[in-house]
C-alpha cells in the first residue's frame, strides 16, 4: 500500500535550497511513498491562549499531519539550531497536551546548508524535540547535505548526480523504516 508522507520545509525563501531538496525528494520517491509538502508559513506563533478559539491554520495543519503516515523534515540550520519557523510548527502540532499529531509517526530529517558542516546542529536539535514527541526518527542513513549550492547551480553536475543518488537511497531506507516502525498497526 502507498504511504502518505508529509514534507516539512524549514525555510520560506522563494529560492530556498531546502525546498529544492524537498522537490527532488518528491521527484525521486520510490513507488511506495507519496510525498507532499505540508506548508507551515501561515501558522500563528504558538500561544496557548489561542486554544480557546483555535486559529484555522493550526486546525488545518494538525489535520494535514494527522492524515500522514510519516514525516520528513528538510531544514536549514539557523545559528546552529532549527529555524523558529520549524520549531513553531512542531510546537503547534504537539498541542493540546495529549493530542499531539506527532505521536509515533515515523520521521526522518535531512539538514541542508551551502556551508560545509552539514547543518549538524539543526539536525540534532530537531532530533531532540522529536525524541520527546515519541517520533521514531530514522537513524541511518544520516542526511547532512553540505555545499548544497553546487547541486542546484548546475543540474548536470557530478554534485547533483551524487545528491540524487544519495536521496534515492535515503528514501528507500525511509520506506523500510516506515514499514518496520508501523508493522502490526491497523
Ligand atoms: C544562516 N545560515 C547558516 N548556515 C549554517 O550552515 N549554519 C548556521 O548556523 C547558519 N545560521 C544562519 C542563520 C540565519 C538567521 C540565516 C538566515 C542563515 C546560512 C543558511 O544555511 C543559508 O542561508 C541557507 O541557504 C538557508 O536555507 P534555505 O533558505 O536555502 O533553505
Amino acid at each position: 500500500s502507498i504511504q502518505k508522507i508529509g514534507l516539512l520545509v524549514g525555510s520560506l525563501r522563494a529560492a530556498s535550497y531546502s525546498r529544492k531538496v524537498a522537490a527532488e525528494m518528491i521527484r525521486l520517491a520510490p513507488s511506495g511513498l507519496q510525498l507532499e509538502i505540508v506548508e507551515i508559513g501561515d501558522l500563528p506563533l504558538y500561544n496557548e491562549d489561542l486554544e480557546q478559539h483555535t486559529p484555522e491554520p493550526w486546525l488545518r495543519f494538525r489535520e494535514a499531519i494527522r492524515a500522514k503516515d510519516g514525516i520528513i523534515f528538510v531544514t536549514p540550520e539557523y545559528n546552529r539550531s532549527i529555524p523558529g519557523l520549524l520549531k513553531n510548527a512542531i510546537d503547534v502540532g504537539s498541542r493540546p497536551s495529549g493530542k499531539s499529531v506527532w505521536n509515533r509517526k515515523p520521521g526522518a530529517v535531512a539538514s541542508v546548508t551551502p556551508g560545509g558542516l552539514g547543518a549538524f546542529g539543526a539536525n540534532h536539535h530537531l532530533r531532540q524535540a522529536m525524541v520527546f514527541l515519541n517520533v521514531p526518527m530514522m537513524q541511518q542513513p544520516e542526511a547532512y547535505l553540505s555545499n548544497i549550492a553546487a547541486c542546484f547551480n548546475d543540474p548536470q553536475s557530478a554534485d547533483r548526480a551524487r545528491l540524487d543518488k544519495f536521496l534515492e537511497g535515503f528514501l528507500k531506507a525511509y520506506a523500510d523504516w516506515v514499514a518496520e516502525t508501523t508493522q502490526g498497526r491497523k
